[in-house]
């Protein structure tokens, strides 16, 4: 299997992280893509017409993209315990947690480019804040929620620990540990995993 990714790209982090939870990073090349969405990459244009990494190309010739279909993919190649819970409650708690987690990453990369590639005279503030906004009430959320994470492992908690090391990366002007202990104190204990070290976006 062939991974198109970046070491900045947090949705190519998830599918790392998720990688070596169920030690399968051996099974896949990986290949790290240099684009923006005004500089397309054309092996991953070739892999998916959208352009975006991650996308993985199986051995029969077919491509999985988007991260949530491409992990949910290598979840069912191991043997260990199920980073997506088969059925019920648990299933729907952890693909809800990876949305939020999925969409302040959507938001924080958007952001991203608008600041990075959108010349300055044509930027919007008020989209800006109206963004910056929504990660804030994502944030909230969570601050509220992950004292009943635990030491719980799924697709729902990595996402999250992959979002906020990407606020890390990317906005750490932000500080968004301010006023949110209980999620900041659940961060260092996660960004210890393994497979979150290994990770580090760069
Ligand atoms: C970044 O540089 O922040 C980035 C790179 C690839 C995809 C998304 C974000």
């Amino acid at each position: 299997m062939l991974l198109h990714t970046s070491p900045a790209s947090p949705f190519g982090r998830k599918v790392s992280v998720v990688l070596h939870e169920t030690g399968l990073v051996a099974k896949v090349r990986r290949r790290d893509a240099s684009l923006t969405p005004l500089a397309p990459d054309a092996a991953v244009c070739a892999a998916n017409p959208l352009g975006k990494i991650p996308c993985l190309e199986l051995d029969d010739g077919s491509v999985l993209y988007d991260s949530r279909v491409i992990c949910e993919y290598l979840d069912g190649l191991h043997d260990g315990p199920r980073l997506f819970p088969a059925k019920g409650a648990a299933r729907f708690e952890a693909l809800r947690l990876q949305a939020l987690a999925d969409g302040m990453l959507d938001t924080a990369v958007g952001l991203r480019y608008e600041t990075f590639l959108r010349p300055e005279p044509l930027r919007w503030t008020d989209w800006i804040a109206a963004q910056k906004a929504k990660i804030e009430r994502a944030l909230d959320r969570l601050e509220q929620e992950c004292p009943r994470f635990g030491e719980r492992i799924d697709i729902g908690t990595l996402a999250v620990a992959c979002a906020l090391g990407y606020l890390d990366f990317r906005f750490a002007e932000d500080r968004w540990r301010d006023g949110r202990p209980e999620l900041a104190a659940w961060y260092a204990r996660v960004a210890e995993r393994p497979s979150l070290l290994a990770t580090r976006p760069g």
